[in-house]
């Protein structure tokens, strides 16, 4: 090697051997390599949401950054059951096989959802063909448990069970749904129980949507799962979607909400974290701003021993259901991801090495 290279060489070394020392700037902590690397040393799970069509580039992302992966979509009940009798379970097995093949642990999502893509397209009408809507409800519901939750028993640490039970805006049950409908509060106890029963070593949750910036309905939230608690239901965590949309994270209000899960002797995990760019439209650096929320939201996980993980809903910007969901589509591209499109870390994820940091 010539001396010019050589000189090249050992100052470009040099050089990264200085920004790696003092990556965050400050104080000398220095940041970990990686998110899991970070996440490991802090002990909390960093997880992201994936299917079974992932692509290479983010599948490298996903070896490379993260220690735990929800199936986005592949174990809904409507993308499991085409008809009530027949289970097809080629994409939730393709989608588990990419996180067990990396060593990640796994979310299972969702066994038992009314919006969006969560019901079977089928299960209204068979409701109300049938003389006793209850009675037939029940026995799909157990058998459902134990046809999924059963097949991956000992492989999914974890289960979302009940999703989004309560009403968009309120604390109270969202009654535009046929769990709810037919069986009243008595499905969460069904479904919990029957989880339970197919995967005694499971860790069930309830998951909810916009608790972290309506007080009321974490109000309802905390309601129901103490109501659960004293009947005896297998309830082991609380899942906070974190889908930040309408306002940022507000740091105080997430952590006092851990608390509260918390003191109720349960796991909580904030289990969809996404953050909109355009919330932060106004701000002079966006990129910046939207580095802090996120900064914020993983320091009040940290601060709750209880918060076992974060989850983001995606890899990167190229990628969110933000930008086809039709309260957020008229703003894509959202940007709510710690990655860029191009697979590049943005200043959110370098905020988060330093929220999760310091290496140890
Ligand atoms: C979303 C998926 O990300 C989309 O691909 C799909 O079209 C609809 O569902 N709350 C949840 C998730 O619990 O299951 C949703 O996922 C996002 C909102």
């Amino acid at each position: 090697m010539s001396t010019s290279r050589l000189t090249i060489g050992l100052a470009f070394a040099g050089l990264t051997l200085l920004l790696g020392a003092c990556s965050d700037g400050s104080d000398g902590r220095t940041a970990p390599d990686t998110l899991a690397q970070g996440a490991r040393a802090a002990g909390i799970e960093f997880g992201a949401a994936i299917d079974w069509d992932l692509n290479e580039p983010r599948q490298r992302i996903l070896a490379r950054e993260f220690t735990s992966a929800t199936v986005e979509n592949s174990l809904k009940w409507q993308s499991l059951a085409p008809t009530p009798e027949s289970y097809d379970f080629t994409r939730a097995d393709a989608a588990v096989a990419i996180a067990e093949n990396n060593g990640l642990r796994i979310r299972g999502h969702t066994l038992f959802w009314s919006r969006l893509n969560g019901l079977p397209t089928w299960l209204e009408a068979e409701l109300s063909a049938t003389a006793d809507p209850g009675r037939m409800l029940e026995a799909l519901m157990q058998a459902h448990a134990k046809t999924v939750v059963g097949r991956y028993a000992g492989r999914i640490a974890q289960w979302d069970v009940i999703n989004e039970p309560l009403a968009l805006l309120s604390g109270e049950f969202e009654p535009d749904n046929p769990f709810f409908e037919v069986l009243g509060e008595a499905y969460i106890d069904i479904g919990l129980r029957a989880a339970h029963a197919a995967d005694p070593n499971a860790a069930l949750f309830l998951n909810e949507t916009s608790v972290e910036f309506l007080p009321a309905k974490f109000e309802g939230l905390i309601a129901l799962a103490e109501r659960l608690l004293e009947r005896g239901v297998p309830l082991h965590g609380l899942g906070l979607q974190a889908h930040f949309i309408f306002v940022p994270p507000d740091r105080d209000q997430l952590e006092a909400q851990l608390q509260r899960a918390s003191a109720l002797g349960l796991t909580v995990e904030l289990t969809e974290l996404d953050i909109a760019l355009p919330l932060f439209a106004n701000a002079p650096d966006p990129l910046a701003a939207q580095a802090q929320a996120y900064a914020d939201v993983v320091a009040a996980c940290l601060a709750v021993p209880a918060c076992t993980g974060i989850t983001t809903w995606g890899i990167d910007d190229g990628r969110t259901w933000l930008d086809s969901f039709e309260l957020s589509a008229a703003n894509a591209p959202n940007r709510p991801l710690l990655f860029a499109a191009d697979g590049a870390p943005k200043p959110a994820y370098t905020s988060v090495l330093l929220a999760l940091g310091p290496a140890r």
